[in-house]
Parts: structure tokens; C-alpha cells; sequence
């Protein structure tokens, strides 16, 4: 038997991978099945896609995808059921086009959850309930949001309460970027430490995880995986990748002299970054329940579009021939 990711770490904890309905198919489907044992769909599951107009449902990618991963064997962690992002355009409004009510959105929101947790109740056995609701500016604590306009904090708590009484049995993990840096960790922790005190059903937190070889460093790693387990909350990294640029926001245009070679120095970089991080999360086993790359290989990885449309970036472990690239090995042996 030729051993995969899930096969290496089948002792620590499962490894899964973010798909789309182009990754399912051909060959990226034969190096899923081989090499994971969890898929989280990219973006499938996002209400505008599955409600991109209201009370008109579009479950077609949704339900392919999870019916690739139960021919696979494959768990599935669904993403995600209330986020400031990728939401439709009727969400916030009336037929008038005003502002809706707290008490109209916190419906839709309880609505929408329950008929997504129940369609995939069988298949999803953990949720990102709520994405990214701590704002970027270090200043601030939950991001201004619609959500947070409307309903101000009771969102959270609603859209956990909601996805428990949808499934009681489903993982519910509130899920962020960034969670190592000091500054945002401990506004996660502030959140995560107010939810459980108000007896709030959330299991888990998820570390997104787009980090970079810059960052983080090892004992922001394990200071967070510590925090965050100190609250009696599973960890999971959610949407690994290792960028080889330092980290940024705002979208912008590629500089005409900005380099996007994958040269031996980065490569060394990630290589050490990537077998440090790991080193990690099997040192901190007891906690971690799940590790997610984003994206299958340096082909479709959403960073050779985001910040920079068209930089090229090597954010993976496979190239973009779908091989295992030698960093591969960083992660696999130990
Ligand atoms: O499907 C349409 C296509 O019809 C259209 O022609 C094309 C034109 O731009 O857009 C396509 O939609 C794109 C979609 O990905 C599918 O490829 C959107 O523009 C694009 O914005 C969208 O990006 C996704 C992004 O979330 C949205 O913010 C990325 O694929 C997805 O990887 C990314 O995932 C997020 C997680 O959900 C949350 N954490 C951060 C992570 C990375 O941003």
C-alpha cells in the first residue's frame, strides 16, 4: 500500500484538505482519496451559494461534493454558517430594499442553519459555525459587520444555540485567521472564554492557519494551541497553507518588478516552517482534533489570486502537476 498524509498521521489526528467540484473529479480525486481523510468544501456550503436567491436553493455542488466523500470514506467538516462574506444580496434587506429587523435576520439565520445542518446531518460531523468575527483592527473587538450591526453580539450566541438544536451531535467550532498573533489571540480568547461562561454550545476553535514562512513563530503557536485548550475546547487548523509572501489584506495589483520565483531560499524556508508546525500540532495531539490544507496543490491554491491577482505563490504540499513536492517530506517523516 502506497501511505498518504492521513495514512502517516492515522495515530495523531486526521488530515483533510479543501475541495471544490473541479477537485473531486479526474486526477486531484485520486490524490484526495489517497492522501486525506476529511474534505471541507471551499465554498459550496456558503449561503450565497446554496441561497443565492431567496427561497431558491442551489445544493447541486454541495451534494456532490458530499456524495464524493461518502463514496470515499471520507469525514467532512462544513463550512460555513454564518460569516460576514459571500453572503446574498437579499440577506440584510426587505422586498423595499430597507434594512431588516434583528428579530427578521436572527430568523433567516436560524431557518438557513437548520436546513443546511439538517440536509448534511448524516455526513458533517463538524461545523464552522461562526467565521471571523473579531475585527483586523487590534482597537476593536467584533468586526463591524453587518451581522454585528443588526443583531450586535447575539449573533454568535444565536447561530450557536441554533446549529446545536439543529444537530446535537455536530462538532460547533468558531473559526479565525491570524489567531497566533498576541493581539488577536486574546480577543479569540476573550470571545471563545465569554461563550462558555454563558454556557454557549461551541466545542471548538479552529486556527484558519494561512500563515507564511514568516509566521508564526513556534512559541505563538504553542501559546495559542495552550490558550485555547485551557478552555476545555477542541483545536482544529482549519485552512492550512504556508504562503512563501508575508501576509496581507488589501487586494492589489502585482508590482511590474515583484518576484514570484519558488527559489531554494524560500523553498528552505518553508521546509523548516512546515516540519516546526508540525513538530507542533504532534506534540500538542491531545488537543488537536483535525488538520485542513486549503486547497489540494500550488495549481488552485486561492493565493495565486488573493491579494495579488496573478502572483504566482507555493503555498502547498503538492506542485501544481499534482506531485508531492519535497517539503512534502518535511511533513510525512519525522
Ligand atoms: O464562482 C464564481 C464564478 O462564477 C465567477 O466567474 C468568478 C469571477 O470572479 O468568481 C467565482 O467566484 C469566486 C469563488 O471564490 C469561486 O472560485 C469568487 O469570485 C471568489 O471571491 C471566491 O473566493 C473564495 C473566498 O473564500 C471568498 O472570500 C475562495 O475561493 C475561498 O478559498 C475563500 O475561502 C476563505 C474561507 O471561506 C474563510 N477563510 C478565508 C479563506 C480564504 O479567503
Amino acid at each position: 500500500m502506497i501511505m498518504g498524509l492521513k495514512d502517516y498521521y492515522k495515530n495523531y489526528f486526521p488530515v483533510g484538505v479543501a475541495v471544490n467540484t473541479h477537485s473531486i473529479k479526474g486526477n486531484e480525486a485520486s490524490l484526495i482519496s489517497k492522501e486525506f481523510n476529511s474534505i471541507t468544501p471551499e465554498n459550496a456550503m456558503k449561503w450565497a451559494y446554496i441561497e443565492p436567491k431567496q427561497d431558491i436553493y442551489n445544493w447541486k455542488d454541495a451534494d456532490s461534493i458530499v456524495a464524493f466523500a461518502k463514496k470515499n470514506h471520507l469525514r467532512i467538516r462544513g463550512h460555513n454558517l454564518c460569516w460576514h462574506e459571500q453572503n446574498p444580496s437579499w440577506l440584510f434587506v426587505d422586498k423595499n430594499g430597507n434594512q431588516v429587523s434583528k428579530d427578521t435576520l436572527l430568523q433567516r439565520l436560524k431557518a438557513h442553519i437548520f436546513r443546511v445542518v439538517n440536509r448534511y446531518k448524516d455526513a458533517v460531523y463538524a461545523w464552522d459555525v461562526v467565521n471571523e468575527a473579531i475585527d483586523d483592527d487590534s482597537t476593536k473587538f467584533l468586526r463591524d459587520s453587518k451581522w454585528h450591526e443588526i443583531c450586535g453580539e447575539d449573533f454568535i450566541d444565536s447561530a450557536f444555540v441554533y446549529a446545536h438544536e439543529a444537530d446535537p451531535k455536530a462538532q460547533l467550532f468558531y473559526n479565525d485567521y491570524n489567531a497566533e498573533r498576541p493581539e488577536k489571540r486574546e480577543r479569540i480568547y476573550k470571545l471563545l472564554k465569554g461563550l462558555r461562561a454563558k454556557g454557549i454550545p461551541v466545542t471548538g476553535v479552529g486556527s484558519q492557519a494561512h500563515w507564511s514562512i514568516y509566521e508564526p513563530k513556534q512559541d505563538e503557536l504553542e501559546t495559542t494551541i495552550k490558550e485555547f485548550a485551557s478552555l476545555g475546547l477542541k483545536v482544529q487548523i482549519t485552512e492550512l497553507d504556508l504562503s512563501i509572501f508575508p501576509w496581507e489584506k488589501s487586494r492589489r495589483k502585482k508590482n511590474p518588478n515583484e518576484n514570484d520565483e519558488y527559489s531554494d531560499q524560500l523553498k528552505a524556508k518553508q521546509a523548516a516552517q512546515y516540519k516546526m508546525i508540525f513538530d507542533v500540532f504532534r506534540k500538542y495531539r491531545q488537543y488537536i482534533n483535525g488538520v485542513t490544507f486549503w486547497n489540494v496543490s500550488d495549481k488552485d491554491s486561492w493565493l495565486n489570486h488573493y491579494p495579488v491577482e496573478g502572483r504566482k505563490n507555493y503555498p502547498l504540499l503538492f506542485d501544481s502537476l499534482l506531485h508531492r513536492k519535497a517539503v512534502y517530506w518535511n511533513v510525512a517523516q519525522w
